[in-house]
């Protein structure tokens, strides 16, 4: 069982048959939705889970715990576990708004949800905010994190005003992640949508 476990891999396909059984087991009866609808909705959850849980690790763990880390031991962290994470935080960002943006369309209120129309108008405001955030993780935190970790050339200035940067528009994130949670799971509680 150590074994399987202690690979990544394996523990991944592992999760995976159990979905499996639980997808087609556990059902009783195929939903009239159809299972698309169910298995975007999914993924989406569970890019979103990986998005917002790498900014609650840099912002609840890794930002305040930095200042308290030795200089010979912040390497570690800004130029192993923070490149790897920052990997998975942008592109969990990337799907999570792709995956959702599939489910406003295959529930018929993409256009409605994004002009804010009524009974649409949490879920786009929803997804206003979070598409506010990915393009803060692609354009501003992602472009000064390479310069603030030294992924890129730049002076000990620049580095430490792209710190800053970063660090502030991570902040935001945390900020609009609150409202914008509420708008996700909301949503389907006003009961317009299937
Ligand atoms: C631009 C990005 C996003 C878009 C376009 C989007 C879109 C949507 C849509 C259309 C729904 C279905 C609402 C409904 O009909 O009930 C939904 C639900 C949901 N979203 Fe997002 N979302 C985004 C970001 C996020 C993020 C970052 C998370 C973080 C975990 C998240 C978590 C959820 C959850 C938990 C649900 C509820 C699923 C359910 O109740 O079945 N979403 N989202």
């Amino acid at each position: 069982m150590a074994k399987l476990l202690g690979n990544l891999n394996y523990a991944i396909i592992l999760g995976v048959l159990l979905l499996i059984v639980v997808m087609f087991g556990f059902h009783g009866t195929v939903m009239a939705e159809g299972y698309a609808n169910a298995f975007f909705r999914y993924l989406h959850v569970l890019v979103g889970i990986m998005w917002i849980g790498l900014l609650y690790y840099f912002n609840f763990v890794q930002i305040p715990t930095m200042p308290k880390v030795p200089a010979e031991l912040k390497p570690g962290v800004s130029k192993y576990i923070a490149p790897e994470a920052l990997f998975w935080f942008r592109w969990a960002a990337a799907f999570t708004v792709l995956t959702g943006l599939v489910v406003a369309l295959l529930n018929g209120y993409l256009h409605q949800a994004l002009m804010l129309q009524s009974p649409y108008r949490l879920i786009g405001l929803g997804m206003w905010l979070a598409i506010i955030m990915a393009i803060n993780v692609w354009f501003v935190i992602w472009p000064n994190q390479k310069k603030a970790l030294g992924l890129v050339d730049a002076d000990a200035d620049t580095k430490a005003k792209a710190a800053s940067t970063a660090m502030i528009f991570s902040r935001t994130n945390t900020v609009l992640s609150l409202p914008m949670l509420y708008c996700m799971v909301t949503q389907g509680l006003l009961g317009q949508v299937g």
